[in-house]
């Protein structure tokens, strides 16, 4: 049998953890020659993961800088992609998500007559500034794409009112596949002061915070009010693992240090901050990923944000939106904070966006596509 060869291309943290168990996947099949490229996009965030999941990239473009503009990142990644793809010759690439290296990627590949999939397909919120780039990045993966992998029904809708209906599978999204490796009932974390926090009976708010829309006023803002939050409430312990970027950096270290109960702490492994997440009161973040895993944990989710492209899980009332207010974010998460019935109204655990079987249907859906298997995989809900 001619093995299909296929070609995972990644760069940064979010889209490791999303493309490992994918990767994997592809790996263990016999019909499948699998081929990993990272960006490095990020490097120390990226290697973590790739660490956890004990995956050997075949190709590492090593593009990063410290603060890195998108152009930078996108015509680097567009070069090094160029040559790779011309050295591997791929039947198809996967691309992930709407990163400056998924776009890049992308592109790369149309360039060189390569077919692309898109897991991650079909988020939108129809404002081209926010998340910036983001929202473009994917509109215009969409737009190159041969393979759309949706995590849910209201992505594929998106792809619908855009004309896109060839190609494209419900499959759940694989950060559930992810999770359910690395979240364990005893788990015991690397730092010892985690293992001592009295997870009980302290109220642990896990906060992450990066976007690039956020940099500046927002970011002032959202800082301020998780100080505010933390003076308000002497039973909050605030854990925020502080993304590596100089300009979140900054603003965490300005606005947060010094507070006894505020711990600034380096990026956490994957594994790490899943079963962090699992033992903590709240979750509080403008990133895309946590606020998929978080309600598939049973913990409420305060989102830093203006919009979100993943309605699934405000629908199911597990997350909301707070904003980038200072008194927004304040009032919302003080709510949550002293009144147990609003709180018990958010946490329970949803799972909107996977099902953990993500990744072998994306792996059936390639292989009906390329002719072997006669079937094509069950939606994912179905
Ligand atoms: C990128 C993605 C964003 C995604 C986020 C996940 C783009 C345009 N943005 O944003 O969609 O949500 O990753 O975290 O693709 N850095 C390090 N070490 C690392 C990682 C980053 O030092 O391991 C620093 C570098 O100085 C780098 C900066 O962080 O220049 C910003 O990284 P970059 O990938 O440009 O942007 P993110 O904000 O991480
Ligand atoms: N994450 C992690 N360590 C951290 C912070 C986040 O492993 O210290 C994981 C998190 O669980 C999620 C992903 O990184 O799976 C989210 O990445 P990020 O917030 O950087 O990007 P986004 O999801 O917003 O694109």
């Amino acid at each position: 049998m001619n093995k299909i060869k296929v070609m995972t291309i990644f760069g940064t943290r979010p889209e490791a953890i999303k493309m490992a168990p994918l990767a994997l996947e592809l790996a263990s099949r016999p019909e499948f020659e699998a081929l990993c490229c990272v960006t490095a996009q990020h490097r120390e965030m990226l290697d973590s993961v790739l660490n956890i999941f004990k995956l050997k990239p075949d190709y590492d473009l090593n593009i990063m800088q410290p603060r890195q503009t998108l152009s930078a990142i996108t015509s680097k990644c567009l070069l090094g992609v160029e040559e790779v793809l011309h050295e591997a010759k791929p039947d198809l690439v996967l691309v992930h998500g709407d990163t400056s290296t998924t776009f890049a990627g992308a592109l790369a590949a149309f360039y060189s007559h390569t077919a692309v999939g898109h897991v991650e397909a079909g988020l939108r919120t129809y404002d081209k500034w926010s998340p910036f780039p983001e929202e473009m990045n994917r509109k215009m993966v969409g737009a190159i794409a041969d393979l759309h992998f949706c995590p849910t029904v209201a992505n594929r809708d998106n792809l619908a009112r855009e004309n896109i209906t060839k190609g494209v599978f419900l499959t759940g999204n694989t950060v559930i596949d992810a999770l359910q490796t690395t979240v364990v009932k005893d788990f015991t974390f690397a730092e010892d002061a985690l293992n001592q926090i009295d997870y009980v009976n302290r109220k642990v708010i896990l906060v992450t915070c990066h976007r690039r829309e956020n940099y500046g006023q927002p970011m002032t803002n959202i800082m301020t009010a998780l100080r505010r939050i933390a003076d308000a409430f002497p039973q909050v312990e605030l854990i925020y693992p502080v993304h590596l970027s100089p300009v979140v950096q900054e603003a965490a270290h300005k606005y947060l240090d010094g507070h006894p109960r505020i711990h600034l702490i380096a990026p956490l492994a994957v594994d790490e901050m899943h079963n962090l997440m699992a033992r903590c009161h709240l979750v509080m973040t403008d990133s895309g990923g946590l606020q998929e895993e978080a309600p598939a944990l049973g913990k409420p989710v305060l989102v830093l944000r203006k919009e979100t492209e993943r309605p699934e899980a405000v629908a199911a009332g597990t997350v909301r939106l707070a904003g980038v207010e200072e008194e927004d974010i304040f009032s919302m998460a003080s709510e949550l904070l002293s009144n147990q019935a609003e709180y018990d109204k958010m946490a329970h655990a949803v799972n909107p966006y996977g099902d953990g079987q993500a990744c072998s249907r994306i792996a059936d859906a390639i292989a009906w596509h390329f002719g072997l298997r006669e079937t094509a995989p069950e939606p994912f809900g179905a």
